[in-house]
């Protein structure tokens, strides 16, 4: 019988090693024929012993223990009350599935087992690992630490996402030259600083070259992301649930399933892995929710109005909306009862009687009437302090009973392990959603679990998998609803909570300058129509920076577009842009929620450029950040078209007056149309005008043939 596992997917093949010895990545790579010379495999896969370490050396498998002599960090820790602690797990069964492959190990005298999963998607190649742990024994079993799976990796270069609030995924990296290198995450979401996304690859890899691993561990939780230069030079990464002490521990009997770690390969670079993730989460994330629906602009109340609810202001915010383009209005924070400011009312989810007199019901029906979709801003998971639930439920609350815990905005977590409290909050919000025609929620959550016990236990597992409960249950009795992701901006996005929510709010951050950075990191993993980007006003809010209108509205043309100002006090002028500008959104949606993103190396690191491209053409977008390094910009060199394919071009933003900042204005620059090839495109590039700091300038190429 043969000693391999294999899953074929996207043009790769990962091959297991399973039956002789403990489980371990054999291959993965470029499809291999059907025909494997199996011997050929097993001499390729040795590795000398040196002098000074165990006479076997050691075996960097699927599921490295201490207890086999691996003295890296190993994938699986746990004990048990008499002192047990070493693990020794011998393969009992491999299964080989049609795109998934399962690992039963085994250790009798610890009373562990461990089934590994690795599955691949067929289409992208996007591979997930998982381990579950079982409690063979009679006596409790304490886990401290479970990767989904260790995986051994050939480049030593890694990034991974550092931020804060309203300035998340900004990319970091480094090499791995020893020791370990660890992103900890143990906020309870899945964080501004540490999100759970990491590519190793070749030293310098870019956009479109370099072979690099792109991996990503789908929770929204507290987690362990780590890469480690073992002593005899091999890496290795492993990512993890992060445990509260003593917060895992299984009964005789019970098992824990680790989230899911995805990764996937590419020898193209960062677009690689994205032309691998973006097709993944849309097929096998998002699934078919929201294929056939074109993503409705967004009109969103909190930066135009913050906690002032007033309805004939909120109606004439809704008729300015409409007048624009909006169609949909999202009804932000401050809308519920004693709900001034951010200090008081979170968990009393009826509408304020003095700020609305009659419920909800009047604004709804302005907004229907105008025919936009109404949304609502929600917060499920916290209450305030000062608020009528906590009043009545003080104990319903995460905490440790006799410890003070700090506040976030005011704000406790409430218990949703608890399920009279789960029951609680599902009976509000559906209240909510079957008593006014509410097409869409923002579900926010603006505070870190510092103390995340529940009867006198750590709680951050069971509370991240409650509220993914409660999504779900709500979701289900509200199939149609539609669901934002948001935790102060982008601290809570993941694949586990996409796979149960339609869009991810990116950031706080309006700006369109932080924005082309923050949309940048964000697009690797994750596709455009995931991506909130909304227009905000002139001048920043959290940065205080002035821009221009086209700026912003270009910005966020390449998301899932939306307004997020008091557009009763722009100019006509300003008016007339955003109103042409969502047309051009309304018209290319199409293109830009289904089509590639194709992200650009550009010389000057004063400015940023992307692409966005299907079968029908592609839109390119340049933005210059900051001044300009040289006096004339070299061309937009644009790579990701169809070299054959025969694109009619046009700059859709030609620089007004014509000629404005240059002696010579190129006639592409002036909005004259060419037609040309990919690879022309790709080899001259596109002139470009000269852009001040703040400028951007944005191409549609219409494809219109093959050569
Ligand atoms: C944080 C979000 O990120 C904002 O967009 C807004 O909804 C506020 N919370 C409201 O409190």
């Amino acid at each position: 019988m043969s000693d391999l596992l294999r899953l074929d997917g996207g043009g790769e093949t990962l091959l297991l090693q399973t039956r002789t010895g403990p489980p371990r990545l054999a291959y993965w790579g470029e499809r291999l024929p059907l025909t494997l010379d199996e011997a050929a495999l097993a001499i390729l896969a040795e590795r000398a012993v040196s002098h000074g370490m165990l006479d076997g050396g050691e075996g960097l498998g699927l599921f490295p223990e201490a207890g086999q002599g691996f003295t890296g960090h190993p994938a699986f820790e746990c004990h048990r009350d008499d002192g047990g602690f070493v693990t020794q797990l011998a393969p009992v069964e491999a299964t080989q599935g049609v795109d998934s492959a399962t690992i039963r190990l085994a250790d009798a005298a610890a009373g562990v087992e461990v089934v590994l999963t690795v599955a691949m998607d067929a289409e992208t190649g996007v591979a997930a690992f998982s381990s579950r742990i079982g409690n063979l024994g009679a006596a409790p079993l304490h886990l401290d630490w479970v990767a989904a799976a260790a995986l051994p990796a050939t480049h030593d270069e890694a990034l991974v996402f550092d931020g804060r609030w309203a300035r998340e995924f900004h990319t970091v990296r480094q090499r791995i030259a020893t020791g370990l290198v660890v992103k900890e995450n143990r906020t309870g979401r899945t964080s501004h600083h540490s999100p759970p996304f990491m590519v190793l690859g070749e030293p310098g890899f870019g956009e479109d070259h370099g072979e690099v691993v792109g991996l990503h561990f789908a929770w929204s939780g507290d987690h362990r992301l780590l890469v480690e230069r073992l002593r005899d030079g091999r890496l290795q990464v492993q990512a993890g649930e992060l445990f509260w002490p003593g917060e895992m521990t299984l009964a005789a009997g019970e098992t824990y399933e680790t989230p899911r770690l995805y990764a996937t390969r590419s020898g193209g670079g960062l677009n690689g892995l994205s032309a691998r993730f973006h097709p993944f989460v849309r097929r096998r994330i998002l699934g078919d929710r929201l294929t056939a629906k074109p993503r409705p602009v967004n009109f969103n109340t909190w930066e135009a109005v913050y906690f002032r609810h007033e309805m004939e202001e909120l109606k004439a915010l809704a008729d300015a909306a409409a007048a624009v383009g909006a169609e949909r209005y999202v009804l932000d924070d401050g809308w519920f009862k004693g709900r001034p400011n951010d200090t008081k009312g979170l968990g009393d989810w009826t509408a304020d009687p003095v700020k609305y007199p009659n419920g909800l019901g009047p604004l709804v029906d302005h907004v229907r009437g105008l025919g936009l979709e109404f949304g609502l801003w929600v917060e499920p998971e916290m209450a305030n302090a000062d608020s009528d639930l906590l009043r009545a439920h003080p104990d319903w609350i995460l905490g440790v009973a006799g410890r003070d815990q700090p506040l976030g905005r005011g704000q406790y977590v409430l218990d949703l392990t608890r399920p009279e409290v789960s029951d609680h909050i599902f009976a509000c919000i559906s209240a909510l959603l079957s008593d006014h025609a509410i097409g869409y929620l923002k579900w926010d959550m603006n505070r870190d679990l510092t103390h995340p016990a529940s009867a006198g236990r750590p709680a951050s597992h069971n509370q991240t998998r409650a509220v993914y409960a409660l999504i779900d249950r709500i979701r289900a009795a509200h199939p149609g609803v539609e669901i934002e992701s948001c935790a102060s901006g982008g601290g809570r996005a993941d694949y586990e909570i996409l796979r149960r929510t339609d869009r991810i709010w990116t950031s706080d951050c309006n700006d369109p300058i932080e924005r082309q950075q923050i949309q940048r990191g964000f697009s690797i993993f994750f596709p455009p129509e995931v991506m909130g980007a909304h227009v905000a006003a002139a001048v920043n809010h959290t940065t205080g920076r002035r821009t221009s209108l086209d700026l912003r509205a270009l910005t966020a043309l390449f998301g899932h577009f939306g307004i997020e100002a008091d557009v009763r006090a722009f100019s006509e002028a300003e008016l007339t842009a955003l109103r042409d500008w969502i047309e051009v959104y309304k018209a290319h949606r199409a293109l830009i929620h289904h089509g590639q993103i194709v992200r650009q190396t550009y010389a000057d690191p004063a400015a940023v450029a992307t692409m966005v491209v299907d079968e029908t053409g592609a839109l390119a977008s340049f933005a210059q950040l900051d001044t300009a390094t040289y006096a004339s910009p070299d061309p937009l060199r644009l790579v990701g078209l169809d070299l054959d394919g025969l694109y009619r071009v046009r700059l859709l933003n030609p620089p007004r007056p014509p000629s404005s900042g240059m002696k010579f204005a190129p006639a592409l620059t002036s909005g004259e149309v060419v037609e040309a090839t990919g690879r022309l495109i790709e080899t001259m590039g596109l002139p470009l005008p000269i852009l001040r700091a703040g400028g951007i300038a944005v191409f549609h190429l219409e494809r219109i043939g093959q050569v």
